[in-house]
């Protein structure tokens, strides 16, 4: 039985990027997790439960949700160390605790396209009335730092003037189309976060991830690094969604925990900020062509249509621009793509379950 865990060294690698002040700021603090059982809500546990490790500091309370809606068969959050608690629970039926709450981290959602597609009133409720109980909650606790996950989806497909694009930006995108259950809700769970800290003071942060990839991600998450990594790995062809010339700049996990912790707790109260990497921006043809190298053997590749389980109507060009990151929390990615796929395969090759031998 493969225990799933993330990389250690990647863990020990998001503790060096945020530095022992960011740190010291959360030891000793009771967080609020959503989301916990997904892709990034796991790098938040395996972190605290490490940084709990060190006698050095006040361990961090965390307490972690989730519904396990697109996590089925999750086991890492099973066996949990000290200090954190974790509560399946869905929150978009109302979510209450008695004791104080210092942080909210708000990354429940239905993040891969095949899953919104198949879930769509959940996509939208969790980012929308499952935002707003976790708004309420964090007004009942008057908490230090609240912050919701969004995305660069709520951009859309950028005008290509606006690429890079800024968070200024006020995107391009369809309240009817196929990917409108994610992208409409996340841009309404914005505006929530931003009323709540206008109307009620609550110190919201917004961020917006960029293709966030890494160990971690599940098997079957469909996403487009997971995807062609399961098919490497199966010995099946990548399939390459057509135009195939689409662009996406990928950020790696310990990349993005660290932008999204500093938006946290120095991000102005309020306001978006993108987390991602602003080079290179390839295209998809590009990422398996890279792929293939660091996987060091050749691998085929057909150019599909969207398949029904998938939404088209995909954004010609995706690529954040990152300054506002740097400037007001001092974000800089710096795990390369080569680099970060590299991890990626070789944890993916021992904790992926294949039927037949490769
Ligand atoms: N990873 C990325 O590149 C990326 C990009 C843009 C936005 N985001 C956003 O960041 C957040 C985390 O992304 P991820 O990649 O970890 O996604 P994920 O899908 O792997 O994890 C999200 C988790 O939220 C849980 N969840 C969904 N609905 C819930 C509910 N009603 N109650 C409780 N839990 C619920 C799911 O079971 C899942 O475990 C999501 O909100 C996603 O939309 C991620």
């Amino acid at each position: 039985m493969k225990n799933n865990s993330l990389l250690n060294t990647d863990i020990k690698e998001i503790e060096k990027f945020l530095g022992a002040d960011n740190i010291n700021n959360l030891s000793g603090k009771t967080i609020l997790l959503c989301g916990a059982g997904g892709f990034l809500g796991r790098y938040f546990v395996e972190l605290v439960a490490h940084l709990n490790s060190s006698k050095d500091r006040s361990p961090i309370t965390l307490i972690a949700v989730d519904n396990f809606i697109t996590e089925p068969t999750a086991t890492h959050l099973s066996d949990t160390p000290n200090n954190i608690t974790f509560h399946k629970m869905d929150i978009i039926n109302g979510i209450h605790f008695d004791f104080d709450i210092d942080y909210i981290i708000h990354a429940a959602g239905i993040a891969s396209p095949f899953y919104y597609a198949k879930y769509p009133m959940e996509t939208m409720e969790v980012a929308t009335i499952g935002t707003k109980n976790l708004l309420e909650l964090a007004v009942a606790k008057n908490v230090e730092g609240f912050m919701f996950f969004s995305s660069s989806e709520i951009y859309g497909d950028p005008d290509p003037k606006e690429v890079p694009t800024d968070e200024a930006y006020r995107g391009n995108v369809s309240c009817l189309g196929p990917r409108a259950c994610y992208d409409e809700s996340k841009r309404l769970g914005e505006t929530m976060a931003r009323v709540y800290h206008t109307h009620y003071g609550v110190p919201t942060k917004i961020v917006r991830p960029f293709n966030v990839y890494g160990p971690g991600m599940n098997q079957n998450d469909y996403r487009v690094v997971p995807d062609f990594i399961n098919r490497t790995l199966s010995d099946k062809p990548l399939k390459i969604y057509k135009p195939g010339t689409q662009t996406r700049t990928f950020c790696y996990a310990t990349d993005s925990i660290n932008g999204f912790i500093r938006v946290l707790l120095k991000g102005v109260p309020g306001e978006p900020y993108n987390i991602g990497n602003d080079s290179p921006e390839i295209t998809i043809q590009d990422l398996a062509d890279t792929l293939e190298s660091v996987a060091g053997h050749p691998i085929a590749k057909s150019f599909v249509e969207h398949p029904d389980v998938y939404p088209g109507d995909e954004p010609i060009r995706r690529c954040p621009n990152i300054k506002k990151a740097n400037i007001h929390v001092g974000y800089h990615p710096q795990v390369s793509l080569k680099e970060g796929l590299t991890r990626s395969l070789n944890w993916a090759s021992e904790n992926y379950e294949f039927k037949e031998k490769r």
